[in-house]
This record gives structure tokens, sequence and C-alpha cells, in this order.
């Protein structure tokens, strides 16, 4: 996926990069960091430690792109002061100089954040590292078909590009995965929420929620392994 990326300033003023080979973006053109935050860290890792009633969880994150998610649930971690052991998969990674233009840092409360973005998007790959004593991250550079894993996940971020670009990455057969490895109560969460898909999580064992989508989409899906 050698693509050629162009920057593109989303509507809340953070950067993104756009992949016209693939009419695909990172991230939402309303609002990369606004998206980002409605319905991976409200509808998914918030919402999972209101029910939960606990003090870690488990994320597994596809795919790990511009690091926006995974910096985001690194100053959130700081902010609400749970545990987070973060599982972030991407075949292909972005460079240091693809990373260094985007300063997700100025979007995030300085008080919680105890590295910055430059510094975060230069965690080495594939070794598990402690952020901050909230935080772990392990970054693996693979794709999500090929992932193995012994330990069970509380919450899975899906942010694959659309079906129109990688339909396979939005087949039954992964859905059916990422059932697999959940563990009992865990979430599945998506800006998705195209008809096929949730008939896939469906099928998976999931019961499926449409919820009200972020600006500028109307619904979104989470999915919860009872
Ligand atoms: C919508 S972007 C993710 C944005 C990211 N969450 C962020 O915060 O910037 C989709 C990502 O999935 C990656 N990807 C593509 N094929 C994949 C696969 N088979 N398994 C895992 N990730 C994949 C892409 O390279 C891209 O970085």
């Amino acid at each position: 996926m050698d693509y050629i990326k162009r920057k593109i300033i989303t509507e809340d003023g953070s950067i993104t990069y756009r992949i016209d080979d693939l009419k695909e973006n990172y991230h939402s053109l309303y609002g990369a960091v606004t998206e980002s935050y409605f319905v991976y860290l409200n509808e998914g890792l918030n919402y999972w430690f209101q029910k939960r009633n606990q003090c870690e969880c488990n994320i597994l994150e596809l795919g790990y792109g511009t690091g926006l998610m995974a910096y985001m649930s690194f100053v959130e971690s700081n902010k609400i002061r749970k545990s987070i052991d973060y599982t972030s998969l991407e075949p292909f990674p972005m460079t240091i100089e693809e990373t260094k233009i985007l300063e997700y840092d100025k979007f995030f409360d300085s008080s919680y954040i105890s590295m910055n973005f430059k510094k975060f998007s230069s965690i080495i790959w594939e070794q598990a590292q402690d952020l901050s004593p909230y935080f772990r991250i392990a970054k693996k550079q693979t794709c999500f078909e090929n992932f193995k894993s012994q330990n069970y996940f509380d919450i899975i971020f899906y942010d694959a590009f659309g079906y129109n670009a990688q339909p396979e990455l939005w087949e039954p057969n992964l859905m059916r995965k990422c059932f697999e490895l959940l563990n009992p109560g865990g979430v599945w969460v998506s800006y998705c929420a195209k008809g096929s898909v949730r008939r896939g999580l469906k099928k998976a064992g999931f019961k499926v929620f449409r919820l009200p989508g972020p600006p500028g989409k109307r619904e979104m899906l989470r999915a919860v392994k009872e």
C-alpha cells in the first residue's frame, strides 16, 4: 500500500491524510479528532468503563494509521486514571516525516499530556512499552487477517478503511474473528453502519446497536459480546 498521501485539514482544524487512489481518508473530513473521540472514546472506551466498573482494559485497534486514536486513548487514560493495555495493528506504518506534521497534542488538555505526539509517534514497533502508570502500548506491523493473540481484549476499535476501498476487512469471517478475540462483555465499535457489516456481526454472535453517528454521519455501530 505504497500510496501517495495528501494532507487535509478537517473541519475541527485537525489534520488527516487522504489517499486519492483509494478515494479514502484516514479520518472524517467533519473533524478527525471530533469523530475519533465521539466514536471510539465515548461510545467504546468510556462506555465500557461505565458498564464494567473496572480499573483496567485491553484494547485492540485496527489499524494504527496516524496514531491519533492510540494517542487519544493514552491522554484519556491519564485523565480518567484507568489503565489501558493497547495493541494496535498496522501493516503499512507511516513514516516519521508523515506523522511529524500532525501535532495532535494541541487538541487535548495539556494537564493530561505526559508525552507529546511527536515522541509518542517514535515509539518502536513490536515491543510493548509502558508510557505511563496507566498506559501500555504494543504496535504490531501486521494485518488483522494474520494477527494471532493469546490474550483476549475488552474493546476492539475497528477503524479499517471503508467498504469500498477494502471490502475484505468487513466480511463476516473477520467479524467472527473479532468475536473470538473479545472477552465476555467485550465491545466492538466502529464508524461504519453498513447493513452487511451489521448482519455479519449478528451472525458472529454479537448483539448489535445502531447509535447516532458523529457530525456528518447518521449512524455508527456498537456490537457487544454478551
Ligand atoms: C481509517 S485508517 C485508521 C486510522 C487510525 N485509527 C488513526 O487514528 O489514524 C485505516 C488503517 O488500516 C490500515 N490497514 C489496511 N489494511 C489493514 C489490515 N489488513 N489489517 C490492519 N490494518 C490495515 C491502513 O493502512 C490504515 O492505516
